[in-house]
């Protein structure tokens, strides 16, 4: 049995990797499967929230009851995500989005030619932030994904991008983080923090949620 504590709150998430074109053919992604955003977004419905999932490429099954919105690249999620931020309560940045993409993306399959090749990126939107420097924004968590200095560069996050909550990955470590079934979070807010011990990825999103549950403005 779970207490329907998010009945009536509308929650956003974005989840997995991005991929960034190089050409027709190819690009440039990363090792996130979307297990805990995934995870996030079963136990957001379970918990009784209106849930829209924004999801890179993965292989995952939609969890039961959540409105699912497929996107490539970081821009297409930004867009996805700005289209639909409006009436949400919660909004959770679980994708690793790619920092950067490929100024020029080649419309034809490149060519195997020159023996060295240089490929210029530039910086992606950061979707996370946007939404957090909305006047009229979510309650606005984001991760932070870190081999060292875990603490230090989740709070910088924190407060940089002006965001409600952080929960932080040492991604580092064998058996957690990227594409792996569980995992462990430090999650800091502006004046809290508390550790969420190694466990799947579904129970820790029902700890995570429901801390988020107790940081939400009483309206
Ligand atoms: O998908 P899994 O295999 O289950 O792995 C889970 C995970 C390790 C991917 C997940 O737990 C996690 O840490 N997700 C965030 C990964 C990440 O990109 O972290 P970051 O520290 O680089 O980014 C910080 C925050 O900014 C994140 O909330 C990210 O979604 C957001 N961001 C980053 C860049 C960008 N252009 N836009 C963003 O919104």
């Amino acid at each position: 049995f779970t207490p329907k504590i998010l009945a009536g709150k509308k929650l956003l998430l974005t989840a997995g990797p991005t991929r960034e074109a190089i050409d027709p053919v190819r690009y440039i992604s990363n090792h996130s499967s979307g297990k805990m955003g995934f995870a996030l977004a079963q136990a957001a419905a379970e918990m009784g929230a209106e849930v829209t999932l924004v999801s890179g490429p993965v292989s995952l099954a939609t969890p039961a009851n959540v409105a699912r919105i497929n996107v490539d690249s970081a821009q297409q999620m930004l867009s996805v995500v700005m289209e639909h931020i409006s009436p949400q309560d919660i909004f959770i940045g679980c994708a690793a989005v790619a920092d950067y993409r490929f100024a020029d993306v080649a419309t034809e399959k490149m060519k195997k030619t020159a023996e060295q090749m240089q490929l210029s990126l530039i910086r992606n939107p950061d979707i996370l932030a946007t939404v957090a420097a909305l006047a009229d924004k979510p309650f606005t968590v984001g991760f932070a994904a870190e081999t060292n200095h875990v603490e230090q560069y989740a709070k910088g996050k924190l407060t940089r991008k002006k965001l409600d909550m952080i929960a932080a990955n040492d991604v580092s470590v064998q058996g957690l983080g990227f594409n792996a079934d569980n995992n462990a979070l430090q999650v800091f807010w502006p004046n809290g923090q508390q550790t969420l011990p190694t466990t799947d990825k579904l129970s820790l999103a029902r700890q995570l949620l429901t801390l988020i549950n107790q940081q939400l403005p009483t309206k």
